[in-house]
């Protein structure tokens, strides 16, 4: 089931009356949530992530625009009539209900022709939770499980019903690491195995990378862009993207263009063809470093942190927005800081450039 948002807006008033200003959770979203595919919505707190889902399955009224499942204009529609699947980041699940109560409680509720047997229901329950793979816990209650395992209660029960829609919001942040991996590789498979147009939410830009067939990245209600996660990665179209995806993080540097080359405070460092002359800020992902004895870019070495097959060269340099440059390069490589310096070259293909008053992406030719 294609979703379809149209200029779906949603303004919140603000509670303090004296400020007028009213806060946009949900800007002009204007895009289509294709059938069958995973959508990882990512930004930080407060951009507007629950509100778009709540807008989704009904739970809030858009301020303006509409929704649409398929063909069908669902934005007046009521919540338990849109067949959507909810999870909360807290789960929600009856404390005094067994798993397999929980699971089947939203099928006491169906009426009319929809209204199931005993037998109908367990059968439900029990196919359910074959999905996520708890069917041996049915008989426990809550409070007997583990963190993991509640949280795929919370997905069975979202998926008992077969919904059209299955909509996760930041399902995984109450699991440690090593869990919160394996119940992401879960929630992939069973995503690919029911086809369920599935829209996941989460401010964990890993997370979102690895599950989502495309991600959505907003800031302040406002989409930024949609893609696949490696186009948005080495594509951004603006620098809070850049920066939002990837880690370590994206190394951010003052810099200027002068004859279509790239110089940070003296050293150049690239070309920029076909790009005028001007402030910009010139942003290094942190594989696109090399250790270089002649490099250009002279830095202060600050240390090392090795990390298996990779290691870690952390440096300074007074061009540097922030504190610390982290560079990412291969273990076996040697490092020369005899001086307490270390050189950089860069790999072009690793730089973009931003402009610095607005921001946005400076395109070179290719
Ligand atoms: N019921 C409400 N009344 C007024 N403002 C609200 C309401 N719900 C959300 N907001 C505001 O709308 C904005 C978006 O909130 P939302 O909960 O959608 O963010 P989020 O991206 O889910 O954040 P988080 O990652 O912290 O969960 C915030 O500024 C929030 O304060
Ligand atoms: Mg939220």
């Amino acid at each position: 089931m294609k979703i379809v948002l149209e200029h779906l807006t949603k303004r919140f008033p603000n509670r303090n009356k004296k400020i007028r200003d009213e806060v946009v959770a949900v800007n002009d979203f204007d895009f289509t949530i294709p059938d069958g595919k995973l959508i990882g919505l990512l930004g930080p707190s407060g951009c507007g992530k629950s509100t778009a889902l709540n807008l989704i399955c009904g739970l809030e009224k858009p301020t303006e625009g509409k929704i649409y499942f398929g063909d069908l204009d669902v934005t007046a529609l009521a919540p338990e009539k849109r067949g959507v699947g909810l999870v909360f980041q807290n789960y929600a699940l009856y404390p005094h209900l067994s798993v397999r109560e929980n699971i089947r409680f939203p099928l006491e509720n169906l009426r009319g022709d929809k209204k199931l047997t005993k037998q109908q229901m367990e059968e439900k329950v029990l196919e359910a939770a074959k999905l996520v793979q708890i069917e041996e816990l049915l008989d426990r209650k809550p409070n007997e499980m583990s963190g993991g395992q509640q949280q795929r209660v919370a997905i069975a029960r979202a998926l008992v019903k077969r919904p059209q829609v299955l909509l996760l919001d930041e399902p995984l942040s109450n699991l440690d690491a090593r869990l919160r991996l394996q119940t992401r590789e879960e929630l992939k498979r069973i995503q690919l195995e029911t086809g369920i147009t599935t829209v996941f939410v989460t401010h964990d830009q890993e997370e979102a990378m690895s599950i989502s067939d495309t991600i959505v990245v907003m800031k302040d209600g406002v989409l930024q862009q949609m893609g696949k996660p490696q186009d948005i990665y080495d594509d951004p179209i603006n620098l809070f993207v850049a920066k939002f995806l990837g880690t370590p993080q994206i190394n951010v540097f003052t810099g200027e263009v002068i004859g279509e080359k790239v110089y940070i405070d003296k050293a150049q460092v690239c070309d920029a063809p076909g790009v005028r002359d001007g402030d910009v800020y010139v942003a290094v992902r942190p594989e696109g470093f090399v250790v270089d004895p002649s490099g250009p870019l002279i830095c202060e070495f600050i240390g090392r942190e090795v990390m298996g097959r990779d290691t870690s060269v952390i440096a300074r340099h007074g061009n540097f927005l922030g504190e610390n440059i982290r560079a990412i390069i291969p273990s076996e490589e040697l490092i020369d800081s005899k001086d307490g310096s270390v050189r950089f070259a860069l790999k072009p293909s690793k730089v973009r450039l931003f402009d610095k008053g607005s921001e946005e992406r400076i395109r070179v030719e290719a």
